[in-house]
């Protein structure tokens, strides 16, 4: 695998100092990434919708420093500083450095800031990281310009996945593989890239509905949950599985198929959690409200020939998927028969979204 290209070749012009913001969003797997390698390589392809609304606002403050060998930086979280995700992001730090040197040039202030509500179960590592690369990308093509646009969002996809790996497809959007498949042209485990083929308008502004069934803390987080898949009896013919999904996915995306998506995007969903009920020890994230609206859910599509179907991430919420025309009725579904098994009522609406944004 080609790491070398991601590696600073140039000498650097330092500047003094610099301050980028960025936006970038959260994203919805349709077929799932569970299971990696070190250093976070997928053991198999996943695609996934990008998100519009749910998003992460990041300030990163560079002030040039004497070079020392420790990566300096502050973190603060909704104005506060945040001192239990600074672990995390000194990681990060370790993972990137041999390819973004200029880290230990700057003292680095990030103010993070997400559009969902705290604490509401819904990951934030895939769009907290891929901000945090993404402006670590803005300084190096300001101390070294001639990088492309496309070299930049590859590089800040790389970045991204080395912190989180869902985080690699929280860069462009509407759809993104993160993996390497053999009929994704240009698809690698090293980064994201945008589904490379034209995609059916009935996927155009596709609809989610994120329903907040329990805000709680996950009781297994996700980088346990993928080691889980080591020496899991099943992991094997998941990994093959997905992969034909993956396959499977890329036709219909482009054929429009709608009731095949609905039948292997809920397939996908469940599976991800067997694989969770199947693993030694077992886990189970569903919570009862989450089996509640997934019924509700089959029973309102059998009944008004709808297109509605749900996917489920690391955790209880589920995230209810529907086509642009049928978001009013869809929505009035929600608010009368699903938001009841939401905690405090609470759903986010979300649609298909574009990608990073610098502001
Ligand atoms: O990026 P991680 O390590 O948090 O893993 C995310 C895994 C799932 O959200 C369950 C699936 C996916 O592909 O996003």
């Amino acid at each position: 695998m080609n790491t070398a290209q991601f590696l600073v070749k140039s000498d650097l012009n330092f500047v003094d100092k610099a301050s980028f913001t960025w936006q970038t969003p959260s994203n919805i797997a349709l077929v799932k990434y569970w299971g990696k390698s070190n250093p976070q390589i997928p053991k198999n392809a996943s695609i996934s919708f990008t998100l519009k609304n749910c998003h992460t606002v990041t300030t990163i403050d560079f002030i040039k420093k004497e070079k020392s060998e420790e990566v300096t930086f502050n973190l603060f979280f909704e104005g506060k500083p945040k001192d239990e995700f600074k672990p995390k992001i000194a990681e990060f730090f370790e993972r990137i450095q041999e390819y973004c040197p200029y880290i230990f040039e700057y003292e680095m202030t990030i103010n993070s800031k997400n559009s969902f509500p705290h604490s509401s179960g819904i990951a934030s590592s895939a769009s907290g990281l891929s901000a945090i690369a993404r402006c670590l990308m803005s300084l190096e093509n300001e101390i070294n310009a001639d990088l492309s646009e496309e070299f930049i969002n590859k590089k800040a996809s790389f970045l991204a996945r080395l912190g989180s790996g869902s985080a690699s497809r929280s860069i462009e959007g509407p759809l993104v593989v993160w993996g390497n498949h053999p009929e994704i042209e240009g698809s690698s485990d090293l980064f994201g890239v945008q589904f490379p083929y034209k995609v059916h308008s009935v996927f155009e502004n596709y609809q989610d509905a994120i329903l907040l069934v329990d805000k709680g803390e996950k009781q297994v987080s996700s980088s346990v949950g993928h080691n889980l898949m080591i020496n899991h009896p099943f992991a094997e013919n998941r990994f093959l599985q997905a992969n034909e999904n993956l396959g499977k996915m890329s036709t219909i995306l482009q054929e429009g198929n709608i009731k095949e998506f609905i039948n292997l995007v809920e397939s996908e969903a469940l599976t991800l959690h067997a694989m969770m009920l199947t693993s030694n020890p077992y886990f189970i994230l569903m919570k009862p409200n989450t089996l509640e609206v997934i019924n509700s859910i089959w029973q309102y599509r059998q009944e008004h020939n709808s297109n509605i179907c749900f996917t489920l991430d690391a955790g209880a919420n589920v995230h209810v998927l529907y086509p642009l025309d049928e978001k009013e009725s869809v929505n009035q579904f929600i608010d009368k028969e699903l938001a009841k098994y939401c905690q405090k009522n609470q759903y986010i609406c979300d649609a298909t979204g574009l990608g990073a944004k610098q502001l």
